[in-house]
């Protein structure tokens, strides 16, 4: 059974919003990734079919620290009884019902053209902080599979950054997890 800090209960209900756009800030693990993931699960079971990309600027972090770390994590303590099937060439996960969570890099033009090749319902980019603006504004315009159940929703998670960072002028509304 799964429990949550405080702040990450606030944060917890905060994603659940019918807001477009959701940007969790907060101290290293202070637990932003794990609730983010958790909710694209969420909604990948909800909405069969669906489709989620989870995307940081380098494809290898990506892989190593969301689909070795978080997602097992996240699948062991919130869905344990849900059973993931890894296309590792491919770059996704597939759920029972035909959802699919893809993570990548945006640094790897192969992978990111075919990644960005097909529109998701969920696209969530993971230490925002070290992906250029040009990027997110591509990455986000692939927010844009019509699902039955789930309304699209970009989520973004970092480091607390500089004023003048996109993250502080392009996603509203954020929640500190100070
Ligand atoms: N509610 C929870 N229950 C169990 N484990 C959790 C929970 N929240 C976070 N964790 C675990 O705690 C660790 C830190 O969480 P997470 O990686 O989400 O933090 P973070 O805020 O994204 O950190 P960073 O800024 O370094 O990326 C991870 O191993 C994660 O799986
Ligand atoms: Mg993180």
């Amino acid at each position: 059974m799964v429990s949550f800090s405080a702040g990450q209960e606030a944060a917890r209900r905060l994603l659940e919003g019918r807001q477009r756009y959701t940007c969790l800030a907060g101290g290293t693990r202070s637990g932003k990734t794990f609730l983010i993931v958790r909710m694209i699960m969420l909604r990948a079971l909800k909405a069969k079919g669906s489709r989620h990309a989870i995307l940081r600027h380098h494809a290898n972090a990506a892989w190593a620290s969301i689909a070795l770390d978080t997602l097992p994590h996240v699948v062991e303590h919130c869905f344990p009884s849900v059973r993931l099937k890894e296309h590792r060439q491919d770059g996704y996960f597939a759920l029972p019902n035909g959802s699919r969570v893809w993570i990548g890099g945006l640094d790897d033009n192969d992978r990111v053209e075919k990644i960005l090749g097909l529109e998701y319902a969920s696209v969530f980019l993971n230490e925002a902080s070290q992906i250029p603006y040009s990027s997110a504004l591509i990455a986000f315009t692939r927010l844009a599979q019509v699902t039955r159940g789930i309304r699209q929703h970009a989520f973004v998670d970092l480091n607390p950054a500089g004023k003048s960072h996109w993250t502080n002028v392009a996603t509203r509304p954020r929640r500190s997890m100070k």
